[in-house]
């Protein structure tokens, strides 16, 4: 696509350099007519459809205002094309089977063992630089283990593997802009952390893991996921960072004497210790939250065991809390 954008502004464009200031009917021309596809295009973006149903649209709208801007022949309509197709340009990074590839990569490296190459480089470091060098060093990797993978689009394979580099930037050079490719897949790295942490979390409450099978691996998750959303602009829809910081206190606290009792009146206090908590941080000085968290789990977990009369979790209650 972006080949083709380049391709038809050499041709429609060949000495853009010199062009002529717009006139005020190109203007009006410009605002009137090519606008409206910007606007339809920063809406669609935004809007939550299926990402088949965006990168078809999107596409058509670029598409539209490229022919647009070039049947403006004028300095600022040259202008206004390149900027558009920059920001078309980033749609087949943002959308559709492009990201999901990246997620799917990630969630492999989570759920460790798939390939052994996965290990030996640390893709998933907060460390830009260290993240870079994996990415670099690791090429073969990825593109192996994407290339096998059934999951993953062959068409965005092809994608990434042809855009390796321009993929590589946008995981490991810091964006300040929250529209922005890089914070794009930050978000789906903190995601996909807040849903394997979350995972854990239910198995522990409806007992098909023990705390002594899944504890470090969650406070391993759970303090990866502090620093995920600490380099985020984005707010993840998942677990409230302060009850992260408690379960993962508890589990230090208790170690294997932690019970899903305690766990689940973490995130569910009654709104008396809640009450407590809200004073207690409120009232404690900059840097005192932890003391100030370690009392809070200590009076609900007490020994290890919730003492603020949970039963077994109903599962509509489960469901219906939040
Ligand atoms: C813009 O719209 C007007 C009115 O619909 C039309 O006359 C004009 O030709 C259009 N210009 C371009 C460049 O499409
Ligand atoms: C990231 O890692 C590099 C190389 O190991 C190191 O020199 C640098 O200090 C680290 N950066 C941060 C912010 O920790
Ligand atoms: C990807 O797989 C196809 C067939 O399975 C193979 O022909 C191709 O060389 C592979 N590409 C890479 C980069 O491994
Ligand atoms: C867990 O309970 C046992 C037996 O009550 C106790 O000896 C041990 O110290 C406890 N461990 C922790 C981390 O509290
Ligand atoms: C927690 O309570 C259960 C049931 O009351 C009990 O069997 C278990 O020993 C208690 N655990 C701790 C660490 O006190």
């Amino acid at each position: 696509m972006s080949i083709l954008y380049v391709f038809t502004f050499l041709l429609i464009f060949p000495f853009c350099s010199g062009l002529r200031s717009c006139t005020t009917e190109e203007i009006n021309n410009l605002v009137t007519n090519c606008s409206t596809y910007e606007t339809k295009l920063s809406w669609i973006r935004k809007f939550e459809i299926s990402t088949t149903e965006k990168l078809t649209k999107t596409r058509k709208l670029c598409l539209q205002a490229s022919n647009c801007y070039t049947s403006i022949k004028c300095q600022e309509s040259v202008e206004k094309f390149e900027k558009s197709r920059l920001d078309c340009d980033k749609d087949q990074f943002v959308i559709g089977g492009v990201p999901n590839c990246i997620e799917w990569f990630f969630k492999k490296i989570y759920n460790a063992n798939y390939n052994e190459c996965l290990l030996e480089n640390d893709f998933l470091t907060f460390n830009l630089t260290t993240r870079r060098e994996a990415f670099t060093f690791g090429k073969q990797c990825v593109l192996k283990v994407l290339n096998e993978s059934q999951e993953c689009d062959p068409e965005a394979v092809q994608f990434i593997t042809e855009n390796y580099l321009q993929i590589v930037d946008y995981l490991t050079i810091k964006s300040n802009d929250c529209q922005d490719v890089h914070s794009h897949y930050h978000k789906l790295h903190c995601d996909l952390i807040d849903d394997e942490y979350n995972k854990e979390y239910e198995r522990l409450i409806w007992g098909d893991k023990k705390v002594e099978d899944t504890g470090l691996f969650m406070i391993q998750l759970g303090r990866e996921l502090i620093e995920c959303e600490s380099h985020s602009c984005h707010n993840s829809g998942g677990i409230e960072i302060g009850n992260l910081k408690e379960e993962i206190l508890a589990m230090e606290i208790y170690g294997r004497n932690y019970s899903w009792k305690c766990l689940y009146d973490i995130r569910r206090p009654s709104m008396k210790t809640l009450m407590e908590k809200l004073l207690c941080l409120r009232d404690s000085k900059l840097g005192d939250d932890q003391e100030c968290r370690r009392k809070f789990v200590e009076k609900i977990c007490g020994n290890g065991n919730a003492t603020e009369g949970t039963e077994t979790p109903m599962v509509t209650e489960y469901y219906t809390d939040d």
